[in-house]
């Protein structure tokens, strides 16, 4: 599995962490910047991710800014894209399971790297639960068209 990560400047360093965490679960990763802590917009990188996992490029993304909030906003702007802004174990399997939330949001500024890390275990780890759940995602997808 192919997992589109970025950050802005806020979310640099624990996008680092992360990628290492994803490399040593065996994921592939395509990183897309920022490369460094300069001040920088992040609906840039919020946008490159969306498109990329929009177009089937990566199965799903992960987002870091200083709260995860403002790259969860803007993915969601992305047609096909279902981005959650999370900051516990217990929403990030939630999302997975009923969101079918193919982008994961985190904060550098709001989650430890710990938490950060066991948060996308349970994310990546659960599943699409399907049946009336499905009904709900397929009503979000109608609001694109
Ligand atoms: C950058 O200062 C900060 O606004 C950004 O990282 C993010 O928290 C926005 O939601």
């Amino acid at each position: 599995m192919k997992i589109a990560i970025g950050a802005d400047h806020g979310g640099y360093s624990l996008k680092e962490i992360l990628k290492q965490h994803l490399l040593e679960r065996g994921l592939k990763v395509e990183d897309f910047g920022a490369f460094d802590t300069q001040s920088c917009h992040y609906p840039v990188y919020a946008e490159k991710v969306a498109r990329a996992v929009a177009a089937k490029e990566a199965e799903l993304g992960l987002l870091v800014c200083g709260t995860g909030i403002g790259m969860s906003i803007a993915a969601n702007k992305v047609k096909g894209i279902r981005a959650a802004a999370v900051s516990d174990c217990f929403t990030a399997q939630a999302t997975r399971e009923h969101n079918d939330s193919n982008i994961l949001c985190l904060g550098e500024r709001t989650v430890g790297p710990g938490l950060a890390m066991r948060i996308v275990d349970t994310w990546l780890d659960a599943s699409f639960l399907g049946g009336r759940h499905q009904i709900r995602v397929d009503m979000i997808s109608a609001l694109e068209k």
